[in-house]
C-alpha cells in the first residue's frame, strides 16, 4: 500500500503536460494544450490538456482525468501501478506505510496464513481433477449436482483427500509451517497427534473481496446424520465470519452493474445463480446475517433482495435482516421461495430468465412481507394485530430518512387499515426510546443516510442531466467554500453554512436524490468527505481512485457552456462567479428542484392514465392529490426562479 503522503506526491509532481507529452505532441491553445487524441483516431485535434485544473479531455472520444488516469488509460495500468509508473518518472520513492515492529509481524502472519490458504486451495483443487480419489468421489458429487465443470472452476472448488494427514503431509513437504496450517484451521492439532480439518469433503474457498482465499467451507459426502454437513474454517487473523460474505468477489462487478444484490443462505445456492446467469449474488453461509455484512454490499449498491427458504427458519432469518438493511439505509425486498425449496434447488428446473423473472414477480417490499406473513394469523385476533402493528412499527422506525420512512407509514395505514396519525405516534415513541438509549450509551445516533428510494424503478444509467451536472460542477467547484451565515439559536452565535451542506441537505431533505448511478455515486461520496479537514472538491474527485469518478469530476471541470448560460440568467455578466454563489448556488438548487418535479409530475400524468385506464378511481383520486401538491410546488419554485433573475 502507498501511504497518502507519497501518493499526494507524485500528484503534485505529475504535471499533467509533461506527462502528456511524453506520449503526445502538444500545442499551445490560449490556456490550454491541444493535440490528437491516443485513445481514438482523429485527423483534426480535439485531445484538450488544461494545465490549470490538471486534467486531459478528449472532446471526440470523451475520454478525460489527470495525470494517473492517462497513465492507467494509455499504459494500461491498474491505479497503484499508475502511480508507481509515475513516481519512478519522477525519482519520487515509494515508501510503504511506516509500520511498527508488531505491525509488520502481523503482516507477515497474516500474509503467511493466505499464502498457505492459497496453496490449499491449489491442492484441493488439483486432487479434486487430477487424482482419481478427487474424480471419482469429489467431481462425480459436484457432476451428480448438477454443477457445470465453468462453475466448479469459477469457484475454485475442490476436494480434500480421506486420511488423517494426507493433506498436512504434503503441504509440510513443500515447506509450509504447521504454525500457520494450524492457524488457519487447515491441520487441527492436539498434544500430540494432528488431522487434516476438511479430510473427505468438498471444499468451497472464501475468498476475500480482492479474491485472495482467506477460508473454506467442506460439505461432507456421506448421509451422516451425527457429522456436521458443512465444516468452515475457524475464525483467524484473516477470516471474520460476520465480515465475509461468500461469493462477494465474484459478484462485485455485477453489483454495480445490476445496482441490486441478492442475498442468499447457501454455498450452493451463490453457485447455482451463477449458472443460471445471475452473478449479483452473495451468501450469509448459515450464519445470522450482520451490519457489517450489509455495509459490504453497501459499498456496491443499496439494493438488497433476500431470498431465504420459504420454511419457519427461513421467515425468521429474513425478519431479522430486514431490520438491519433498513438501518443502514437501504432498500430491502423479501423473496420466500416454496417450502422445502431453497435457491439451489429452485433453479435447476428453470432458465436464468425465467428465475428472474420470478424473482421480479414475487419479491415484496418489507412492508408488504411483514403484513402479509402476519395478518393470515391476526385478522381476528385484535391482541395479535396490535403485536403485528408494533411489529411493523419497529421496523419502520430504524429508517433514517424522514420522507421515506412517511412513505411507508401511508402504505402500512392503508394495509392495516389503521389511522396514520396512530401510527406517527407509535414511530415517534419508537424513535425516541432509541435516541434515549444512544444518549445513555453515549454513542452518537447514526447519522442521516442517503434516501433510499421507496419504489425503486428500473436503474437509470444514461448521461448525466444539465440540471444534475449543474448541482455537481457547484458542489465539486465550491463545495468546500462558505455560502451564507446563519443564526443559531438565541445567543449561540454564528453558523456558517457551506455551498456543499447547503447542497446537500436541501435536494437530501426533499427526497430529490437522483436515481442516476453516476450522481448518486459522486453525491455519496461528497457528503461523505464533507466534513473531513482540508476536504478540496475538485481535487478530491479528479484525484479519485474510483475512475467513474474521476472521469465524472474532469469532465465537469471542463465544461463551460453551461456556465455561460447561467451568468446570463443571474444578469451578472461582470460579476466573478465565486463572489455571487449566495445568488447562484440555491438557483442551481432550485432548477434541479424544478426539473425533478416536473420529472415526477411527468411519471403521475402516466400513472394516472393507467389507474383510470382500469378504472382504479381510489388510485386515480390518489394520484390526483399527489399531483395537485407536486403542482404546488412546481409552481413554488418557478416563482423563485423567476423573481430571482431580476436582482
Ligand atoms: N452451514 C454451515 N454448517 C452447517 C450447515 C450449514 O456452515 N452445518 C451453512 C453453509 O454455508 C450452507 C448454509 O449454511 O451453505 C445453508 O445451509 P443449508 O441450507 O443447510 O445448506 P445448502 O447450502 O442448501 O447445502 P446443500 O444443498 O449442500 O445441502
Ligand atoms: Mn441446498
Amino acid at each position: 500500500m502507498i501511504d497518502q503522503g507519497t501518493i499526494a506526491r507524485i500528484i503534485e509532481a505529475a504535471e499533467i503536460t509533461d506527462v502528456v507529452s511524453d506520449f503526445i505532441h502538444l500545442k499551445k491553445r490560449g490556456v490550454n494544450y491541444l493535440g490528437l487524441c491516443p485513445f481514438h483516431n482523429e485527423k483534426t485535434p480535439s485531445f484538450t490538456v488544461s494545465p490549470a485544473k490538471g486534467i486531459f479531455k478528449c472532446f471526440g472520444c470523451g475520454k478525460g482525468g489527470n495525470s494517473v488516469n492517462f497513465i492507467m488509460e494509455h499504459e494500461n495500468l491498474t491505479y497503484p501501478e499508475a502511480l508507481k509508473w509515475l513516481a519512478k518518472k519522477y525519482n519520487i520513492e515509494v515508501i510503504d506505510k511506516e509500520e511498527t515492529e508488531e505491525e509488520k509481524q502481523q503482516k507477515d502472519e497474516r500474509e503467511s496464513m493466505m499464502i498457505v490458504s492459497s496453496f490449499a486451495q491449489k491442492y484441493f483443487t488439483k486432487f479434486l481433477w487430477n487424482e482419481n480419489e478427487g474424480r471419482t468421489i469429489g467431481l462425480s458429487y459436484f457432476r451428480e449436482r448438477q454443477l457445470r465443470d465453468d462453475i466448479i472452476k469459477k469457484f475454485d472448488l475442490g476436494y480434500c483427500p480421506d486420511g488423517k494427514t494426507i493433506f498436512t503431509d504434503a503441504a509440510q513437504k513443500e515447506g509450509y509451517k504447521l504454525d500457520f496450517l494450524e492457524k488457519t484451521g487447515l491441520t487441527i492439532k492436539r498434544d500430540d497427534w494432528l488431522r487434516d480439518r476438511f479430510s473427505g469433503r468438498v471444499m468451497f474457498p472464501i475468498h476475500n473481496l480482492a479474491g485472495r482465499v482467506i477460508a473454506f467451507g467442506g460439505r461432507i459426502l456421506k448421509d451422516d446424520k451425527k457429522a456436521a454437513k458443512y465444516l468452515n474454517s475457524p475464525e483467524s487473523e484473516i477470516y471474520h465470519k460476520s465480515r465475509v460474505l461468500y461469493g462477494i468477489f465474484q459478484a462485485k462487478r455485477e453489483l454495480t452493474k445490476t445496482d441490486r444484490c441478492y442475498l442468499v443462505e447457501g454455498y450452493t445456492d451463490v453457485l447455482a445463480f451463477h449458472q443460471a446467469g445471475i452473478e449479483n449474488v452473495v451468501a450469509s453461509s448459515g450464519t445470522a446475517l450482520t451490519s457489517d455484512q450489509i455495509r459490504l454490499i453497501k459499498r456496491f449498491t443499496p439494493n438488497i433482495t433476500i431470498i431465504y427458504d420459504g420454511d419457519e427458519a427461513g421467515i425468521k432469518a429474513s425478519l431479522r435482516g430486514i431490520d438491519l438493511v433498513l438501518e443502514e439505509g437501504m432498500n430491502v425486498r423479501v423473496l420466500l421461495l416454496p417450502e422445502g425449496e431453497d435457491p439451489d434447488s429452485f433453479s435447476h428446473s428453470r432458465t436464468g430468465a425465467e428465475l428472474l423473472d420470478y424473482i421480479k414477480k414475487n419479491e415484496a417490499d418489507f412492508i408488504r412481507f411483514k403484513t402479509k406473513l402476519l395478518l393470515k394469523s391476526a385478522e381476528n385476533d385484535p391482541v395479535a394485530k396490535a403485536r403485528l402493528i408494533s411489529e411493523i412499527i419497529r421496523s419502520v422506525s430504524v429508517i433514517p430518512d424522514t420522507i421515506l420512512r412517511s412513505e411507508y407509514i401511508k402504505e402500512c395505514s392503508k394495509l392495516l387499515k389503521v389511522d396514520e396519525k396512530i401510527l406517527y405516534d407509535e414511530v415517534r415513541k419508537n424513535k425516541s426510546k432509541k435516541d434515549q438509549a444512544f444518549r445513555r450509551s453515549g454513542v452518537k445516533p447514526p447519522v442521516q443516510k442517503a434516501a433510499a428510494q421507496p419504489t425503486p424503478k428500473p436503474e437509470i444509467n444514461e448521461g448525466l442531466k444539465v440540471e444534475e451536472k449543474e448541482v455537481l460542477r457547484y458542489l465539486l467547484k465550491y463545495g468546500n467554500q462558505p455560502l451564507f451565515e446563519v443564526e443559531k439559536e438565541e445567543g449561540e452565535g454564528i453558523e456558517v453554512v457551506m455551498v456543499g451542506e447547503f447542497v446537500i441537505s436541501e435536494i437530501e431533505g426533499d427526497g430529490l436524490v437522483s436515481k442516476n448511478i453516476d450522481f448518486r455515486k459522486c453525491f455519496d461520496e461528497f457528503k461523505e468527505h464533507l466534513d473531513a479537514p482540508d476536504f478540496n472538491p475538485s481535487i478530491f474527485f479528479v484525484n479519485h481512485p474510483d475512475t467513474a469518478l474521476s472521469a465524472i469530476a474532469s469532465d465537469l471541470l471542463s465544461e463551460k457552456f453551461v456556465e455561460s448560460k447561467r451568468w446570463t440568467k443571474a444578469g451578472a455578466y461582470t460579476e466573478k462567479e465565486e463572489d455571487i454563489l449566495d445568488l447562484l448556488i440555491p438557483r442551481v438548487v432550485y432548477e434541479y428542484k424544478l426539473w425533478k418535479v416536473k420529472e415526477m409530475l411527468q411519471n403521475l400524468e402516466a400513472e394516472i392514465t393507467k389507474a383510470s385506464e382500469s378504472e382504479d378511481f381510489e388510485q386515480v383520486f390518489e394520484h390526483q392529490s399527489t399531483y395537485i401538491n407536486l403542482k404546488k410546488v412546481e409552481k413554488f419554485l418557478s416563482d423563485k426562479l423567476g423573481n430571482r433573475t431580476f436582482i
